[in-house]
């Protein structure tokens, strides 16, 4: 078994689509072992995409990711690391494949409905970020 973190971000919680996101990571046989809705501040931010620090779209990214509330959660499963990205699809909505969340609900690739963790050492530390111990059951 192993934990991920994943987050519905702003965007798809205005557009009602929280249910629509967890119903597909629970129907395919993930559990929701945590989960909080949350405004992320410019700090959280930062730490959540430290990793784009430098990039020219960095600023977007934390703009968007804070401008309104979010949902935020942990799922367990087998290789629900992988599994989740799959689900996702690709970054860009566009070229994400249709069957996936982003290919079938997004088009803008700021916008593009979810967050998932891209490793184990990720996983661990997003986890950690937006969950302390006892939130996780
Ligand atoms: P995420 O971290 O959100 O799960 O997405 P990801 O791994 O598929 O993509 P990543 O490369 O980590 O990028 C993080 C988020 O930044 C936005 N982005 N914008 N304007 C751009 O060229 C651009 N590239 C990436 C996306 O919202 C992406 O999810
Ligand atoms: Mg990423």
């Amino acid at each position: 078994m192993e934990k991920t973190f994943v987050l519905v971000k702003p965007g798809a919680v205005a557009r009602g689509l929280v249910g629509e996101v967890v119903r597909r990571f629970e129907r395919r046989g993930f559990r929701v072992r945590a989960m909080k809705m949350l405004q992320v501040d410019r700090d959280l931010a930062a730490e959540h995409y430290a990793e784009h620090r430098e990039k020219d779209f960095f600023g977007e990214l934390v703009g968007s990711i804070t401008s309104g509330p979010v949902v935020a959660f942990v799922l367990e499963g087998p290789e629900a690391i992988a599994a989740v990205r799959k689900m996702m699809g690709s970054t860009n909505p566009l070229a994400a494949e249709p069957g996936t969340i982003r290919g079938d609900l997004a088009t803008e690739i700021v916008a593009n409905i979810v967050h998932g963790s891209d490793g184990a050492e990720s996983a661990r530390r997003e986890i950690n970020l937006y969950f302390s111990e006892g939130e996780i059951v």
